[in-house]
């Protein structure tokens, strides 16, 4: 193969490359630099998070119980801290491509409960 189609091929890869990478990290923007304007600015598990869950996830027959949906209880603190840790939980709700989409069989959240995930994360999960 000459050097020239090489290094033409070369060009491509790396163009795909880069561009897949910018795609990818548009979704994590989504929900990281959020700028809705909500009238509740409580951001803490007890004030505000943990009546979203109970009423959208830790449900009867979904993630609550002995035998929670996908093996994930989201009743306690620590297990919705655990869940947004590891990105899955932001993932479901931003409803953002590679994800199952949640709440199941319901309307995604609304923009104001969306954003009370993102900036509980970013002010570090206060608890109280
Ligand atoms: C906003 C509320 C909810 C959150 C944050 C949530 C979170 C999650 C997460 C992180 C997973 C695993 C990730 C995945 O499989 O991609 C999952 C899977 C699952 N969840 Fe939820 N969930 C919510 C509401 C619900 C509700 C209301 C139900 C029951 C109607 C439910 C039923 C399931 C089931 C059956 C799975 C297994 C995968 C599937 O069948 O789609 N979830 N959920």
């Amino acid at each position: 193969m000459q050097l020239k189609s090489i290094l033409f091929f070369a060009i491509c890869g790396v163009f795909i490359l880069i561009s897949s990478l910018n795609s990818c990290y548009y979704d994590n923007e989504a929900y990281l630099y959020s700028s809705v304007n909500c009238t509740d600015t409580t951001y803490t598990y007890t004030g505000r998070i943990k009546a979203i869950v109970d009423q959208n996830c830790a449900t009867a027959d979904c993630h609550a119980g002995t035998n929670p949906s996908s093996n994930i209880g989201l009743e306690t603190y620590d297990q919705v801290f655990d869940n947004m840790e590891n990105g899955e939980f932001l993932c479901t709700i931003y409803q953002n491509s590679g994800c199952n989409p949640m709440p199941k069989n319901a309307s995604k959240l609304d923009a104001c409960a969306l954003d009370a995930f993102t900036k509980w994360k970013e002010r570090g999960y206060p608890e109280n």
